[in-house]
């Protein structure tokens, strides 16, 4: 297929990409903080080879941000482009075909953590941007990068940086490249983007483990006791139990269902390729793009507690712990969330147990109006590149900075090259290449109809 790309070209832009996709930058874990360092080194080094008279790396409580400022077009409006370098653990480990640090090419997509979310993307805006300029002889548009490795590890850093220094979202339009097309062949932009709250919740029981022999039929269980309070804070039709929840949820509008439902879905491809499951939980009244974009959710992450090594030990566990996490949709602030979460959790718990709720890390969601006329430059690159406009739809993950970017006013195109299949947070994350030379000329246009 002709996608416009000489092989040596294409041959630079993989040996350059695979560099980057090889830094372990996975911010959650400690060990990895001098890898999130590379990474951000390996864009420092991007941004001055690009020309950017000014960049920075950026040092605050945690792994470090990257601005830079490309070479100043008097005139010229300026683009804000967000992104992140870090990345999510690649365990399991055993799942992966070729390890995920090791870029690997096959069929046509490159597989690694990161490669679509977000180094990939954020890669291809930077080729994008050079492409253009190589193309044209000069800069098109004024690009101020701005680039995080705390996104998935909900750090503080980039939030403590702009709440300090609000005037670097000063732009004309908001660029982030971290989502999908809503199918292959279509692109999309993002209307909203869930929030989060994520907490642990502990539960004593006993002063210590006991025999279950000796207490088995009188002593509290800590784990049972666990169990019992998260499946009363979620029921089997997978209602949330929290006061209040559904009720303060602004639900979308007969405009925006309509949209939805003329997007092409097929459930069973869906719940067979995407989900892997045999078949699909939670409210059925409601559709599967209601379920995942514009209703909260609550999920069980991992359960600690007791004895799980090799062999039978007979212990009745005194305590246990469980990390959960609410996704929040429009008309659920994370402070309302957390208080609600709190008085819901002391509703379930028995008398006999201690309990805490810690929370970890949260946002608000994001709701973004589409109607600018930059949604209209965007629409006009995707039809000239793919041969088709966006589509308006929803996500149902998070960009915690999202709602600051935007607080100038400036208008936030949420977008990207993902296809649904890329894997994201899973083994064998991938990019599919020609996605890859295709936002790169999508974005390219994008920059040049900006200047006009
Ligand atoms: N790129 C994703 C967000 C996303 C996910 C967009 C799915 C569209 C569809 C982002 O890197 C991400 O994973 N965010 C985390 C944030 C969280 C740790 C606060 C998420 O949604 O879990
Ligand atoms: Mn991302
Ligand atoms: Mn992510």
């Amino acid at each position: 297929m002709d996608h416009g790309f000489p092989a040596r070209e294409e041959s630079r832009l993989l040996h350059e990409l695979s560099e980057f996709l090889s830094i372990p930058s996975v911010s959650t874990l400690p060990e990895h903080a001098g890898d999130c360092r590379r990474a951000a080194q390996w864009l420092v080094d991007q941004l001055f080879t690009l020309g950017c008279p000014t960049v920075q790396l950026i040092e605050g409580d945690g792994h470090p941000v990257v601005w830079g400022e490309s070479p100043h077009v008097e005139g010229a409006p300026t683009l804000l482009i967000y992104g992140h370098y870090d990345v999510q653990p690649p365990d399991p480990l055993d799942e992966w075909h070729t390890p995920p640090f090791t870029p690997s090419i096959r069929d046509g997509q490159l597989y690694a953590r990161g490669a679509i979310d977000d180094k990939g993307q954020v890669f291809c805006l930077l080729k994008a941007y050079e492409a253009v300029r190589d193309a044209d002889g000069k800069p098109p548009i004024n690009v101020r990068f701005l680039f995080e490795g705390e996104e998935e590890c909900g750090g503080q850093v980039v939030f403590d940086l702009l709440e300090a220094e609000p005037e670097r979202t000063h732009a004309d339009a908001v660029l982030v490249a971290d989502m999908s097309y809503f199918a292959p062949g279509w692109p999309a932009v993002y209307t909203a983007l869930r929030g989060m709250c994520y907490a642990e919740l502990h539960v004593r029981t006993l002063a210590r483990d006991l025999h279950s022999g000796s207490y088995g039929g009188v002593a509290p269980n800590a784990i049972e006791t666990l169990i019992r309070m998260l499946t009363d804070l979620k029921g089997r039709s997978g209602k949330i139990r929290i006061p209040k929840l559904y009720k303060s949820v602004i639900p979308p509008t007969k405009a925006e269902r309509k949209g939805w439902r003329a997007l092409p879905f097929d459930e069973a491809a869906y719940l067979e390729h995407e989900v892997t499951g045999k078949a699909l939980t939670g409210l059925e009244q409601f559709s599967v793009f209601e379920r995942t974009w514009a209703l909260p959710t609550f999920e069980i992450h991992g359960i600690k507690g007791g004895f799980v090594g090799e062999g039978a030990k007979t212990v009745i566990p005194a305590a246990a712990m469980a990390k959960i996490s609410l996704r929040l949709v429009p008309g659920l602030s994370l402070d309302f969330v957390r208080k609600q979460l709190d008085k819901a959790v002391a509703e379930v718990a028995p008398a006999y147990a201690e309990w805490e709720v810690r929370f970890v890390h949260g946002n608000d969601p994001v709701q973004i109006e589409v109607e600018a006329p930059q949604f209209a430059l965007l629409d006009r690159a995707f039809e000239e590149v793919v041969g088709r406009r966006t589509v308006a739809v929803r996500a149902g993950g998070s960009i915690p900075i999202v709602p600051k970017l935007g607080m100038t006013g400036a208008p936030v195109l949420l977008t990207g090259i993902g296809l649904p299949d890329d894997g994201l947070h899973s083994p064998n994350e991938k990019l599919d290449l020609q996605q890859l030379w295709d936002g790169i000329r999508v974005f390219g246009r994008f920059f040049e109809m900006m200047a006009e």
